[in-house]
């Protein structure tokens, strides 16, 4: 038995208060009602022998090996798929059983590879174990039989290896793949001695619907599906608990090592978030963190066209330190300011608007949360009192009817997609609101309800139209929203959403979605025991952006859908930390825990501990820096593991706003596109070379832990503490811990955070002080957090982006499963294997319209800029409207999105842009001129004077 492995109890946990009591081999255990005598044995202490039985399964009973005898039932009885019952005196070992046992494992290993030495999984495979158990020491079958020792092996998958040869059909990752992922793509095919797993039509895994999950890997007990990884390093000694550092739903993983080289990382089974399943990016895409492109020593140098200059540390950030004073000495103290990382850690965002506002004197910090889940702080806060989702994900398990709007969770959120798919196969109602036909529509064995499928920049007609229904059809649920709400707002509210241009049948014609669909919506989410709305980018990512998310919360207090399990409203936040990055304090305006910086007490408090003044003036927003760069009063700018050049809109106004800076720090992993601008880079440490936390769209805090030294030998959070210490204001933290600490001093919601407890615990959910010392899971169970929960007015504006003759089509854009926001991790592992390149998705009838065949180079032009991306024509798209993804910078699908953003927090309108398409047959220009600087960039890189010869 693998010393890694946590203990496997053969079939899942039952919930139920039920329980029943039966003997074990004489051990007496008490069981829920529906465990397993497989699982009773394991909780006394009895492990069963298993092969086909694991306990993230359902169990299948083919394997036969886990037999027992039961006094007054006849046989042997499988104990996985025989339900515990009171009174039952259980057998697992006799002279019999043991016989029986090594006639299964004989079988077995008569059609088995015996290169257990020169095997990957040598020391962790179950068969090999069994074998060891069973006490098995000859095989009378021999091995010259039929047998499948030449089968081929399939090695399309970049990071796993199929070798059919080591096969014993015990089905678990067929089932892993279905129950756990969802994808359905694996089948056993053939019968009897021909029977073997297959991926789709009897393709590779390459070609099939396989999304490179890992699922069937891990359920795999045998070497059949192995990573690569461990076939080429072998068995990993020791594992550490991280977290993922890719997207919202923040897995949990066991980074499995080898002193300090990652083995492989294998979802973590006792992980809130996850509970032992991954996606294809936390499993196998962390390859990024050893890339060679990594830049490991700090570097500067005066111009943007001088090549870079290796130095020190401590020269780098006295550099720095000395740029931004002379900077604020020359220009004022607000010239300079701050961005800060939905991707770094709490501990880092923390220190980055601490040095901000204590070192640099002003409130001029921001964050990337800026560009996608602003209008959710605001619209959140506005109505609820918090700027967070209010579930866990695991709530969705008890929803009856799920909406999904402007979120796409296969590509997004994938684990928490399986765990909806799995919600919705056994019987909840979807409706997915979105102008795209996601994966989720139409799926295997998952099929939405209803698909509104509306225009884009037309959502919060839809959820007026909603709200419209829900009040002209009696279905408020005025118990509730009498006792929990403020009265006189609903009061406007109802008024104003029963109003005739707000039904169904007046907007049809602005949304383009037929009326009917939206009454039967609106009555199938507010009929249903438990609602529940999941919502994303495409709800924030508009003009009206923070409208929306305030109507959303509207449609759920008005049907009673929050405060328990089963409903809520949850934003799938994009970033792994963007919920983080936002608690911490990131805004302008707002001191950690959503504070507004003129809060006098508050900032008393931070005054006291920090031992500054602070300003009372909210600072600058990203897109007011780039302003006030561009009018010269804006000049430096210390930037953390963000690329705002490539994800922040109207890519040519970012970059002339950057060109007129006289100073901006870098600090990051690789030369990003915005460090090309850059003077000082300082290198960044990925995940897994720091300690610090992340928090994920649960408002769940999880540990990051170090598993190997820093590339560059500081963590990121030591160097926003030299950079303070060179400004002359004064920090001195021995660990992040005492980072956290002070967070947890300054911030009541995070009052109870420790790191003691966070190990303790695993992960703790955020309130969590004196009145929840273990955290919240669910938010305003009894009432909300601001007292009574406020309708907000949402009147629809159309969007300023129109279409028009110039611009006949409305662009929004999106991210794939394969990749990761801008790229710069994922461009670097092998899921380039499935998306190399950005294309623009168009439907069938607007190709047709302009010529444009599968694969043809397209120009798009929009009132910003022009690119040109290859087409991909799908029935997913509507007529008029067309899709891109983000992920490649030589794309410039930012060149094309406008300044147009939403009304309350400048959150660009991503999701709404109008263009024209046209075949063409060369890049835009600028294309041209990106890779002129790019290329020029990278030989200033390749070409740097290294440190020796800059201190000659
Ligand atoms: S990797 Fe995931 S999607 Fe692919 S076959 Fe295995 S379980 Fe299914
Ligand atoms: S590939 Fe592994 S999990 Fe799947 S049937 Fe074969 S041995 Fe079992
Ligand atoms: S990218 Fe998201 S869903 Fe995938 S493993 Fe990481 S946290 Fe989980
Ligand atoms: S483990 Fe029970 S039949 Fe295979």
């Amino acid at each position: 038995m693998n010393v890694l492995n946590p203990p496997d109890l053969g079939t899942p946990k039952i919930a139920g208060d039920a329980s029943v009591t039966l003997a074990i081999d004489g051990i007496s255990v008490s069981v829920p009602k529906g465990t397993s005598v497989m699982r009773a044995a394991a909780l006394a202490g009895v492990n069963v022998p298993k092969l086909c039985a694991t306990d993230s399964l359902a169990p299948f009973g083919s394997c036969r090996l886990c037999l027992v005898e039961i006094n007054g039932k006849k046989g042997f009885p499988a104990s996985c798929t025989t339900p515990a019952e009171a009174g039952m005196q259980v057998k697992t070992e006799s002279p019999r059983l043991a016989q029986l046992r090594r006639g299964v494992m004989e079988m077995y290993i008569s059609d088995h590879p015996l290169d257990c030495l020169t095997c990957a999984t040598n020391g962790n495979c179950e068969l090999q174990d069994m074998a060891g158990t069973v006490g098995l020491r000859e095989v009378r079958y021999g091995f010259d039989g039929a047998n499948h020792f030449d089968a081929k092996k399939d090695e399309s998958n970049p990071y796993f290896t199929y070798d059919p040869s080591k096969c014993i059909v015990c089905n678990r990752c067929v089932r892993a793949c279905e129950e756990t992922q969802g994808t359905f793509a694996l089948t056993i095919s053939g019968r009897g001695f021909e029977s073997r797993v297959s991926a789709g039509q009897d393709e590779s895994f390459m070609a099939s619907e396989c999304v490179s999950c890992g699922a069937c890997v891990d359920a795999c007990p045998t070497a059949t599906l192995t990573e690569k990884s461990v076939i080429k390093l072998g068995q990993a000694e020791h594992s550490v608990i991280t977290t993922c550092a890719y997207c919202g739903v923040g897995c949990s993983f066991r980074a499995e090592m080898k002193g300090s080289q990652v083995v492989r990382m294998v979802p973590n089974k006792d992980g809130h978030a996850n509970e032992g399943h991954a996606c294809v990016k936390g499993r196998f895409a962390w390859g990024y963190a050893t890339h060679a492109d990594r830049i490991t020593k700090p570097m500067i140098r005066k111009a943007i066209t001088d090549p870079w200059q290796e130095v020190s540390w401590e020269e780098a950030i006295a550099h720095a330190a000395s740029e931004f004073r002379r900077i604020q000495a020359r220009y004022g103290r607000d010239s300079i300011g701050g961005i800060t990382s939905s991707r770094c850690t709490n501990e880092e965002t923390y220190l980055v608007q601490k040095l901000v506002r204590a070192a640099f004197g002003n409130n001029n910090v921001d964050t990337c949360a800026r560009v996608c889940h602003s209008p959710t702080g605001y619209g959140l806060k506005a109505t609820l009192g918090e700027s967070a989702g209010t579930q866990t994900f695991a709530s969705v398990e008890k929803a009856d009817v799920i909406i999904v709007m402007g979120a796409n969770p296969t590509d997004g959120h994938p684990v928490f997609a399986s765990r909806l798919k799995r919600r919705l196969r056994a019987g909840a109602k979807l409706i997915v609101i979105d102008p795209r036909s996601i994966d989720l529509v139409s799926g295997p064995h998952v099929k939405a309800a209803i698909h509104l499928k509306l225009k884009p920049g037309t959502n919060v007609a839809i959820v007026n139209a909603l709200a419209h229904v829900i009040v002209t059809e009696n279905l408020v649920r005025e118990d509730y929203v009498q006792s929990r709400c403020e009265l006189p707002a609903y009061a406007q509210w109802k008024t104003f959403v029963a109003a005739p241009e707000n039904s169904p049948e007046a907007l049809e014609a602005a949304t383009g979605v037929a009326a009917s669909d939206v009454r039967e919506a609106a009555r199938m989410y507010a009929q249903s025991q438990n609602g529940a709305i999941y919502y994303g980018l495409g709800v924030t990512e508009h003009a009206q952006g923070s409208t929306t998310v305030m109507g959303i919360a509207n449609l759920a207090m008005a049907t009673g859908n929050v405060g328990r399990e089963g409903v809520g409203v949850n934003p799938l936040r994009g970033q792994n930390n963007v919920q983080g990055s936002c608690d911490m304090g990131s805004f302008p305006h707002e001191l950690p825990g959503y504070r507004h910086v003129s809060d006098s007490t508050v900032r008393a408090q931070f005054e006291a501990e920090w031992q500054v003044t602070l300003d009372a003036e909210p600072g600058l927003r990203i897109p007011n820096m780039f302003e006030a760069a561009l009018e010269q009063t804006f000049m430096g700018l210390y930037c953390q593991g963000e690329d705002i050049v490539q994800s922040d809109p109207d890519t040519q106004h970012v970059a002339d706003a950057l060109s007129s800076m006289e100073c901006i720090v870098v600090q990051d992993i690789f030369l990003n596109e915005t460090a090309k601008y850059a003077h000082v880079f300082l290198p960044g440490s990925s995940f897994l070379e720091k300690n610090g936390t992340f928090t994920n769209a649960e408002r769940r805090i999880s540990p990051v832990r170090k598993v190997m030294p820093a590339q560059a030998g500081m963590e990121d959070w030591q160097v926003t503490m030299a950079l303070s210490n060179a400004l002359g204001y004064p920090m001195n933290y021995a660990h992040a811990s005492e980072i956290m600490d002070e967070i947890a001093r300054l911030t009541p919601t995070f009052s109870g955070v420790s790191y003691a407890k966070i190990d303790e615990l695993g992960s703790i959910q955020w309130p969590c002080d004196a009145m929840a010392p273990l955290g919240t899971p669910t938010m305003h169970v009894d009432h909300f957090v601001r007292g009574k929960g406020r309708f907000m007015l949402t009147r629809y504006v159309p969007s300023d982006e129109k279409v028009t003759r110039k611009f006949p089509l409305l662009l929004t854009t999106g991210r794939i499963l394969s990749q990761y926001n801008v790229g710069a991790q994922t461009r670097r592992t092998e899921n380039v294997a499935w998306h190399s390149e950005d294309r623009i998705e168009l439907h069938p009838h607007d190709a047709e319209q302009r010529g444009i065949d599968e694969g043809d180079w397209v120009g798009i032009a929009s009132r910003a800029g022009q690119t040109v991306l290859r087409a991909s024509i799908t029935q997913r798209m509507q007529p008029g409207v067309v899709y891109t993804t983000f992920h490649f910078p030589e794309s410039g699908a930012n060149v094309i999105t406008t300044d147009s953003s939403d009304w309350a927090t400048n959150c660009p309108e991503y999701k709404v842009t109008a263009v024209q398409l046209v075949k063409v047959s060369q890049p835009s220009e600028w294309q041209e001129r990106y890779r002129a600087f790019s290329f020029e960039q990278d030989q200033l890189l390749a070409h740097r004077l290294p440190r020796a010869v800059h201190e000659a």
